[in-house]
Order: structure tokens, then C-alpha cells, then sequence
């Protein structure tokens, strides 16, 4: 046990501000809407070239060091791992996702990635070798803003059927996720042989050991109450749905008003009220938002013949996204139809491993509380299906999914030193050297 203490302090204490912050800013530059200016904001959805090429980036600085190898899976979920001396017990995993909203900022997701790797250097600076192997993964298309729904990646790492039902989704150029997965699965494994960087084999629901994702917590109560860390005990369950409203288009300055059937007065009438019983709730945990909204024909002088807009409502507790859903269902008018794209319920997390970080914290000296996600992430599906856990870092004035998500070095660096904490206690530490069996070569 001694030996441990030893090992997590030694780990954590590893972490490296300027490392860290070189990785965030390098990562920055693939999708930087104004390059060499990280906080000028990030355009690089789920998939596309900059998306892949900066995964690569970021394989790029292990995958050439002993006792690391790479991998992609079915859902092209990347890993980069470092071996363990025991090649058969299931690893710890971390990690989060690289791609943004498509105008996001430089944390969203990036910042679990980079913690991630930050620890593999910090076990390597301190020469800790572990027993459990331990993976940074890099999710598939989490926000959910190229393909719906989010979180494909990690949801069908737990499901490996639910990736079936993915295939055909399409982005607004009508690209399949199906297609824009194999692309990229093709070239990072090209990559990989390319550089001749070790491969291993790796199939969706591998056992885990645990997933503990660092991420900023994208809201304002960490800063508010100048705390380091928040150790996320649960994320509140979610529900997106598609409203269509069907009209007739006609002329728009010969068409009298008693001719007329305007989907956008329509549409218009029905967010509004929609809108209106949000309000009437009187409940500041309710969240609801119409993030969509299009328009057909999208003409001037032409009255629309379709809206089709999109609403996306978050509560702890399911009853109030169940009165919001017969509310939202009751309102829509003759001929209009709603689709539900997306329903996950709250979920907690495992209690032993948010005593861990909590733990983490106390022994670290970091000040920290305990928290509910108002936004979601790939612990969400994680957490059914192996012990899991999450860590917030606070963000400047609780910016984000806008170019200004901010937070200061000084606050990732301590919330990546806990992270380092957990991971090695979970991995455990080992004097063996690490085990190199379950590295494959069978691109
Ligand atoms: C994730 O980006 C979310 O919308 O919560
Ligand atoms: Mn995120
Ligand atoms: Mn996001």
C-alpha cells in the first residue's frame, strides 16, 4: 500500500502544465477558425478530415514508444494504450472526444484527451509501470451535431447492435455515418502501418476495469464557488426530438390570409407555446432549447410548405421530461409530427469510484465538491456497463459549446493531476515490466 500512495502521488505530481497546454493548443490548430489562436474557436465534427487528422496527431505522440500500441474499432473509436504487466486483466480506460459543435471551442471534449495522454507521460516521467493496462480512448461522434444522435461512438462500444442502427444516419450532405466510419477506420489504420506503430485488436464491449473521463464541466458553478474540481456523482437524462410542420407553399404576396397554410406560422406558434409552458414550470433545473430550425422552400416571397425544428429537453427526474413530452405532443398541430432522436435517463455513477476521486482530491490538497452534468458524455452509456466516474474542471464564466470555453492551465493541470491519482490507484502499480501478449499485428 505504501508503495502505491507512493506511486499516485508520484504520478500526479508528473503532470505537466506546459505539456499539457502545448497538447490543448496543438490540438486546437486541426478545425481553428482562426489558426494559432485556440480560443478563436474550433469547426471539426465528428469524422471529417480534420477530425481524423487530428486523432492521428494525438495517437502520434505514444504510438512509437515502447509499451504502447494503437487501435480502431468498428465505431472507429481510436485508443492509444500502455501496457500493463498483466496482458489478461481488463484495462482502465479514459479518454473523451475530439470532435466539436460545428462551431465549438478548444475543452469541449479535447480537454479529456489530452488529461488522458498527460497521464501516460506523467506515469512515464515517473517510471510507474502498472498492472492493468491503461487506454485513452477517443470517442466517435459524441456531440451529436454531424450525425444524430451523439455519443455513437461510446454507445456502441457498450451495444455493439445499437452501431447497426447508426449506419445510415446522415449529415445534412446526406453522407452515411456508416461511410464516413469505414473512411476513417481505412485511414487511421494506413497511418499506423505507415509509421509502423504497434496495433492491437480491439473488439466493442472489450471488458473494462473502470472509465474515469475527465472533461470541463461547461456550466458555472465550479468558478462561482472558486472550487478546483468537481467529482460528477450523476448526469441528467436527456431527450431530442425532430417536430415537423407540414404547409402549402404559395405566393406570398397574392395569397390571402384565409388561403393560406404557412408552416412557419405554424411552427412559429407551436415553439412559442411549446416555449411558454417551459417558462410556467417556474423550475430552474428544466433545460429546453430549439437548436434547429429549417425551412422549406427558405424563400422570401414564398409561403413554406414545411418547418422541421428540433428541441432538446434535460431534467433530473423523469416525470418532468414526461409532462414536457405529452406537452410538446399535445400542441402540435393537424398533420404535424414529432420523432424522438434521442432518450437517455439520468444516470449515477458508481459509488466507489466517486469516494475514489474524492479521495484523489483530498490527498492532492485540491478543493472540490460533488455535482450533477448538465450536459452529457460517453460516461453516460460507460456507466451501465463497467464502474465508472467523472471529474469536472470549472469553466470561465460556464462558457462553452461558443469560441470563449475557457479555463485557465493552472485548473486543467489540477484536475488532471486527480485524474492521474484515480487511474493509477485503479491500474496498480507493478514492479514487473509491462507485457506486450496482447499486442496483435492483424490490420
Ligand atoms: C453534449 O455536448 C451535450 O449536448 O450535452
Ligand atoms: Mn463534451
Ligand atoms: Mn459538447
Amino acid at each position: 500500500m505504501q508503495a502505491l500512495d507512493n506511486a499516485r502521488d508520484r504520478v500526479a505530481g508528473a503532470v505537466d502544465d506546459a505539456r499539457l497546454q502545448a497538447r490543448l493548443e496543438g490540438l486546437a490548430q486541426f478545425g481553428a477558425v482562426q489558426p494559432g489562436q485556440p480560443r478563436g474557436g474550433v469547426a471539426r465534427q465528428a469524422l471529417t478530415e480534420q477530425e481524423r487528422l487530428a486523432r492521428r496527431w494525438l495517437a502520434a505522440e505514444f504510438a512509437g514508444r515502447p509499451g504502447y500500441a494503437v487501435g480502431i474499432d468498428a465505431a472507429a473509436n481510436v485508443y492509444v494504450r500502455r501496457q500493463g504487466s498483466d496482458a489478461g486483466a481488463p484495462p482502465v480506460m479514459t479518454g473523451s472526444h475530439v470532435d466539436t459543435q460545428p462551431l465549438g471551442g478548444w475543452l469541449d471534449g479535447a480537454y479529456g484527451v489530452a488529461a488522458g495522454l498527460e497521464v501516460f507521460a506523467a506515469l512515464d516521467a515517473a517510471g510507474v509501470h502498472t498492472r492493468r493496462a491503461i487506454e485513452t480512448v477517443m470517442w466517435t461522434n459524441e456531440e451529436g451535431s454531424r450525425f444524430a444522435p451523439g455519443l455513437m461512438g461510446s454507445l456502441s462500444y457498450v451495444c455493439p447492435d445499437r452501431l447497426a442502427e447508426f449506419q445510415d444516419a446522415r449529415d445534412a450532405q446526406g453522407v452515411p455515418f456508416g461511410q464516413a466510419c469505414a473512411e476513417a477506420r481505412a485511414d487511421f489504420a494506413a497511418a499506423a502501418r505507415e509509421a509502423g506503430w504497434q496495433w492491437f485488436d480491439t473488439p466493442l464491449a472489450r471488458p473494462l476495469h473502470a472509465y474515469i473521463e475527465a472533461h470541463i464541466e461547461q456550466g458555472p458553478i465550479l468558478e462561482a464557488r472558486g472550487l478546483q474540481v468537481g467529482c460528477v456523482t450523476a448526469i441528467q437524462g436527456v431527450r431530442w426530438f425532430r417536430v415537423t410542420v407540414p404547409g402549402r407553399s404559395a405566393h406570398a404576396g397574392t395569397t390571402p390570409a384565409s388561403a393560406r397554410d404557412d408552416a412557419q406560422a405554424k411552427a412559429i406558434a407551436l415553439a412559442h407555446a411549446l416555449l411558454e409552458y417551459g417558462r410556467a414550470q417556474d423550475d430552474e433545473a428544466l433545460r429546453l432549447t430549439i437548436g434547429r430550425w429549417q425551412c422549406r422552400p427558405d424563400s422570401i416571397n414564398t409561403i413554406a410548405d414545411q418547418v422541421v425544428f428540433t428541441v432538446d429537453t434535460r431534467h433530473p427526474d423523469a416525470r418532468v421530461l414526461d409532462a414536457l413530452q405529452a406537452r410538446l405532443q399535445a400542441l402540435l398541430p393537424p398533420g404535424a409530427t414529432m420523432d424522438t432522436l434521442q432518450n437517455k435517463p439520468t444516470v449515477t455513477f458508481d459509488g466507489g469510484l466517486t469516494a475514489l476521486a474524492r479521495q484523489a482530491c483530498r490527498a492532492l490538497r485540491l478543493t472540490h465538491q460533488d455535482m450533477l452534468s448538465g450536459a452529457f458524455h460517453d460516461a453516460m452509456p460507460l456507466a451501465g456497463f463497467c464502474p465508472t466516474a467523472m471529474l469536472f474542471a470549472p469553466s470561465i464564466a460556464g462558457i462553452s459549446h461558443h469560441p470563449e470555453e475557457h479555463t485557465a492551465i493552472e485548473d486543467l493541470a489540477a484536475c488532471t493531476r486527480a485524474l492521474a491519482w484515480c487511474l493509477t490507484d485503479l491500474a496498480g502499480q507493478t514492479d514487473a515490466p509491462p507485457a506486450n501478449a496482447s499486442f496483435t499485428s492483424t490490420r
